[in-house]
């Protein structure tokens, strides 16, 4: 916490972004156990006020989440598991320290990659989603 309260960005410091509105996350992950997680150790760790988590919706990285982002360092994780909480909590939101098997790499901008899905639930998704 240290480092990001250094860097501190806007009303918190730290700002947690989970994706769980975009339709294919959740087909990765438990994205809302993600959110409940981070959530619980947060008022556990007495950060309430300090740290905010938030849903998002879809990040366009689709096909690679779980996604969550994380600022004032704005490291982008990928495929983030509810079990991967507590290490995100300790290292990233407490100690301002990368997760780094967890970092999201990528070229900047939209990184959708849908070819992991099976095509029936890539139509189906599509067809109910603005953001599929
Ligand atoms: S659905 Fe999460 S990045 Fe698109």
């Amino acid at each position: 916490m240290k480092e990001s309260e250094k860097k501190r960005m806007g009303q918190y410091a730290v700002h947690v972004f989970v994706c769980t509105y975009g339709p294919w996350c959740s087909q990765d992950g438990d994205t809302d156990a993600i959110v409940n997680r981070l959530k619980q150790g947060i008022s556990e760790a007495g950060l309430r006020g300090r740290v905010r988590i938030n849903r998002s919706g879809c990040l366009n990285q689709c096909g690679h989440g779980p996604m969550v982002v994380i600022y004032p360092e704005g490291r982008w994780y990928a495929g983030v598991q509810a079990d991967d909480v507590p290490e995100l909590l300790t290292e990233e939101i407490v100690n301002g320290r990368p997760v780094t098997r967890l970092l999201y790499e990528a070229p900047p901008g939209d990184n959708k990659d849908l070819s992991r899905y099976p095509p029936d639930l890539v139509a189906a998704t599509r067809a109910k989603s603005r953001d599929g």
